[in-house]
């Protein structure tokens, strides 16, 4: 089996080393392959998704991917930009179905911004169409602004729309896996509003059919967002769209405490994935060896048990955060008094140690 390893930029390299550390100790031998990307590829090969990263990871199966970003690259052209990459591979190895689940650990109960009764015992999971919407819309750009008060000027403009078919298989997705948890799914829209999510919400209704064992709620956005901070517990499965998850998918995860813990995957129709821990580059910590690898070990945890056939290796890693963390080893992201400051290898290492 092989998996590509796409580092990036920032504390990409930092964290993405712990977990190829963690999964070489597995014992099992994967054939792990390394490429630049995001800023990282801009430097060594003049775009954020040199061709040859590209064709690696689409010659893998699955991909382990750190965070792309860093200052230097911000005056870049769009298309230069390191944000392009992780776009780019989303959309070429069509994973339009991306899993983001937010699970408050006992331990760092304290850790969250929210009172204790509020956040314990939660766990949520995302679902964001990864792969349509606003994001990819065309047309888009800047141009004359045709009417109106400003008519004449120029104008930004996006657009908004979503197929048929892309709803239908989001949807299938969130029912599949609500049925493996708490048979709930919300789906979040702006139907109120939006063309775009009135047709989602007519869609979801539809696949709904199938699955009448699993309990179907509606909800507009603005109101998943203060529910989110109100009684975050009372959701299983959220479904949205790529917009609305980027933003609900924030919110979610600092609800347990860091984002330095949550893992995601991205996935295709089929078994391949990408897997990326659901924060960013951080710049300002990289090369400090403060970095929290835990979110980046996690979706390697994740990439096992879904693009790799191996579930149980995949409990092996989760059960071996669980360890660590109730050793009280803790990053400085969720440093509490009474627990052990850690930096990011030996927060690895501690991880390869509790796996035995
Ligand atoms: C994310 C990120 C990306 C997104 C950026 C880096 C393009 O915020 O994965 O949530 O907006 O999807
Ligand atoms: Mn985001």
């Amino acid at each position: 089996m092989k998996i590509a390893i796409l580092p990036g930029d920032g504390i990409g390299p930092e964290i993405t080393a712990q977990a190829v550390k963690v999964l070489k100790a597995l014992g099992e031998s994967f054939e792990m392959e390394s490429a630049e990307v995001g800023g990282a590829g801009y430097a060594a090969h003049g775009h954020p998704l040199p061709e040859k990263t590209l064709a690696l990871a689409k010659a893998a199966d699955a991909v382990l991917f750190g965070a792309v970003g860093d200052y230097q690259y911000d005056s870049l052209a769009r298309a230069l930009r390191p944000e392009q990459a992780i776009l780019g591979l989303r959309k070429e190895l069509g994973l339009f179905a991306n899993l983001r689940p937010a699970i408050l650990y006992p331990e760092l109960a304290g850790a969250s911004t929210l009172k204790p009764e509020v956040v314990s015992g939660l766990d949520i999971l995302i679902i964001r169409e990864l792969t349509g919407d606003i994001y990819f819309g065309k047309p888009r750009g800047v141009r004359e602004c045709p009417d109106g008060p400003f008519a004449g000027q120029r104008e930004g403009f996006d657009t908004m729309r979503y197929a048929e078919g892309e709803i239908r298989r989001i949807a299938h997705v969130a029912f599949q896996a609500a049925r493996k948890r708490g048979s709930r799914v919300t789906s979040v829209d702006k139907a109120n509003v939006l063309e775009t999510f009135q047709f989602w919400r007519d869609i979801v209704t539809e696949v709904h059919k199938d699955y009448q064992d699993v309990e179907l709620e509606h909800m507009y956005v603005d109101n998943a967002a203060m529910q989110l901070v109100r009684a975050p517990k009372k959701f299983d499965v959220i479904v949205t769209g790529n917009m609305f998850g980027d933003i609900l998918s924030d919110a979610a995860a600092m609800l347990t405490g860091s984002i330095g813990m949550l893992p995601s995957a991205s996935l295709d129709a089929g078994n391949k994935g990408l897997y990326e821990p659901s924060h960013g580059s951080a710049p300002d910590i990289a090369g400090k060896g403060v970095a929290n690898p835990l979110a980046t070990i996690l979706s390697a945890a994740m990439m096992l048990r879904f693009s790799l056939g191996k579930a149980e290796q995949a409990d092996r890693i989760e059960n071996a955060v669980k360890a660590v963390l109730a050793q009280g080893l803790r990053t400085p992201d969720i440093f509490e008094e009474g627990t052990t400051r850690v930096g990011t290898e030996q927060m690895g290492d501690a991880v390869v140690n509790a796996l035995a």
